[in-house]
């Protein structure tokens, strides 16, 4: 049977430290979740109250409709009885075991007739790739194969919730890449409620049906990665997501509609002045990511008051696009360019911000929208 979960005012303190703050967040039924932030936000401690292997300070868990974990109320259902899964960053798979016996031994914990334990055994297997190698030990494995048997394992019991911390992140780039798209195959395939820790944002964006973004034990929004991309609620998540990252600038609203940055300035839209209404003469943070910014030359937008000029810093070219670092004033704005800009390092370049895709923010960092 399958379940949602969902985390009501969850707090966990460790001596002094708040890993994790007032944590409200609801995991569909079915849902691949993404727990995505930098290091030492909270991620794995949030999975490890999910599993049962942490106590919440405080709050509620919830999978499905059990309330497994409730510190007001003295609950505490120990993982074992929470029939949830975990995929950890090191697989741990046992040395001396075969793939088989490794992905059998759950059920065996269990006491799962030896008929049974052989046909899912060899269901997974077959689901994974795994039957060539059912008779091989783990060290006879590569990096990936032995990804899949820890997969494997964790699915063989049929839980009602995967909880998985990083299990990529031992994997060489390109392999990487290859097990995020079958991993979130299977997970399409079996349809099993999925919570997935990861603080590589493309990994987030590529295999997410929503991401919860954490800061400093904070949940700071969960949505689509459409969502996150395009309607990033403050800074921190316009910053974290996307690479190379948002720019930002700090600039005062003129009451002609304009943003004064010091030595250049830009004009907002009808809907964006709209928004930022009440903060004439105020300052505002304008965030502006660098694919939204063209060269003038070969700009598919033209907009003389939004076309501003600079020099090039650094030109790295990644033969797919060109992205360079122009300081203008007292910025230092980063540009990802199609590999047909003939912009050259040390030279001067008219850039155009494409106004109509910027983000404003107010000055606690919050999305003004
Ligand atoms: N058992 C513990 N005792 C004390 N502090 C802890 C303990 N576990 C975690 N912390 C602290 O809680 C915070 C959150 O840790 P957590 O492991 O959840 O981060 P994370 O987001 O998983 O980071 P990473 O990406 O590095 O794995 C950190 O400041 C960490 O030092
Ligand atoms: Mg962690």
């Amino acid at each position: 049977m399958m379940a949602g979960v969902r985390l009501v005012g969850v707090w966990k303190e460790f001596e002094g430290v708040v890993a994790v703050r007032d944590m409200n967040l609801e995991v569909r039924d079915g849902e691949f979740m993404i727990l995505l932030g930098p290091s030492g936000c909270g991620k794995t401690t949030t999975l490890r109250m999910i599993a049962g292997l942490e106590e919440p300070t405080r709050g509620k868990v919830y999978i499905g409709e059990d309330l497994v974990a409730d510190s007001e109320k003295g609950v505490f259902v120990p993982p074992k009885d929470r029939d949830i899964a975990m995929v950890f960053q090191s697989y741990a798979l046992y040395p001396h075991m075969t793939v088989y016996d490794n992905m059998a031994f759950p059920l065996k914990l269990r006491k799962v007739p030896k008929k049974e334990i052989d046909q899912r055994v060899r269901e997974v297997a077959e689901l994974l790739g795994l039957m060539e190698l059912l008779r091989r030990k783990p060290r006879e494995l590569s990096g990936g194969q032995r990804q899949r048997v820890a997969l494997g394992r964790a699915i063989i019991r049929k839980p009602k919730v995967f909880l998985m911390d990083e299990p990529l992140s031992n994997l060489d780039a390109k392999l990487r890449v290859k097990m995020r798209a079958e991993l979130k195959k299977l997970q399409r395939h079996l349809g099993v409620t999925t919570i997935y820790v990861t603080h590589d944002q493309v990994e987030a964006m590529t295999m997410g049906d929503r991401i919860a973004v954490i800061n400093g034990g904070i949940l700071q929004q969960v949505g689509t990665p459409e969502e996150v991309y395009n309607r990033p609620s403050n800074t921190f998540v316009a910053g974290f997501i996307g690479t190379p990252p948002m720019n930002f600038l700090e600039g005062t609203l003129l009451d002609d509609g304009r943003v004064d940055f010091g030595d250049f300035h830009l004009r907002l839209t009808a809907g964006q002045l709209e928004l930022a209404s009440g903060y004439t003469g105020k300052t505002l943070t304008l965030g502006i990511r660098p694919e939204d910014i063209y060269d003038v030359d070969i700009s598919p937008v033209h907009d003389e008051e939004n076309t501003i000029r600079g020099r090039v810093d650094i030109l790295e070219n990644l033969g797919n696009e060109k992205i360079v670092h122009v300081s203008l004033g007292g910025y230092s704005l980063t540009a990802s360019l199609p590999p047909e800009s003939r912009v050259e390092e040390g030279s001067e370049v008219g850039l155009v911000v494409n106004i109509k895709r910027a983000h404003l923010f107010n000055e606690h960092g919050e999305a003004l929208f």
